[in-house]
């Protein structure tokens, strides 16, 4: 799991109040489809997780997908992780957003209370891009991506490959972020660019 940072070591999650509109508010069915992917091959859940229908996940045979306690997980996320050694690991109190894919080959860890808005995707890989073959042959190029916890990605938010992303980083709405994103910056644009840094 990953450390949190200096600054939010104190704070923990408020009471939410009560909306049943909000995905946080799961019910029993979607408290029981949590459970259910719990005892797929390669998942692990914690507690108090909420999965809305229509998550997909895909895990090759010897991949790991490790959801933490409180997560939530929104309609049509898509999970897919793919060979050789595929890792997914969210910590405690994530969400994710509906729509979203998180794609792995390799690694991708996503750190406690991080929220990642609808329609966003994650990979961790690349094609191959030689030009002597065809680009469906070629290797995958992996590296892993790290995000850290207290993150607040807003709408289709693009991480590539090898990015990591620092504790109380927000990522603007329609950003793709193709370098490595300091602590507490707010950074938006494609590609991404610092906007400021939090107060
Ligand atoms: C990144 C964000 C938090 C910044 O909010 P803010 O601090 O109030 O920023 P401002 O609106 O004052 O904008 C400051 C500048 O950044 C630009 N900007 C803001 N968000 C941007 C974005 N996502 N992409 C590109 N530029 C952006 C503005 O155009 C403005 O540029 P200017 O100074 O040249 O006019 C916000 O714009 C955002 O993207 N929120 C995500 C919303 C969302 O997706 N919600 C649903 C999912 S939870």
């Amino acid at each position: 799991m990953p450390e949190r940072g200096a600054d939010v070591v104190a704070l923990e999650p408020a009471p939410l109040l009560p909306d049943r509109a909000s995905v946080g508010s799961g019910t029993l069915s979607d408290r029981l489809r949590a459970r259910l992917l719990g005892l797929r091959r390669g998942v692990t859940v914690g507690r108090n997780v909420v999965v809305k229908p229509h998550v997909e996940v895909r895990v090759t045979d010897n991949g790991r997908l490790v959801i933490g306690d409180d997560c939530t997980i929104d309609s049509y996320a898509y999970f897919q992780l793919t060979k050789p050694e595929p890792v997914v690991t969210l910590g405690r109190h994530v969400g994710i957003g509906r729509h979203c894919v998180i794609a792995a080959k390799r690694s991708i860890v996503i750190g406690d209370y991080t929220q990642i808005g609808p329609y966003c995707q994650i990979n961790d890989q690349d094609h191959g891009t030689r030009r002597d073959d065809l680009i469906m042959n070629q290797r995958a190029v992996i590296e892993p991506v790290r995000i850290g916890s207290d993150c607040w990605f807003g709408s289709g938010v693009r991480v590539v490959k090898g990015v990591t992303i620092g504790d109380g980083a927000i990522i603007g709405a329609g950003s793709v972020v193709t370098c490595d994103v300091p602590p507490y910056e707010i950074w938006v644009g494609v590609p991404a660019r610092r906007l400021k840094v939090r107060e």
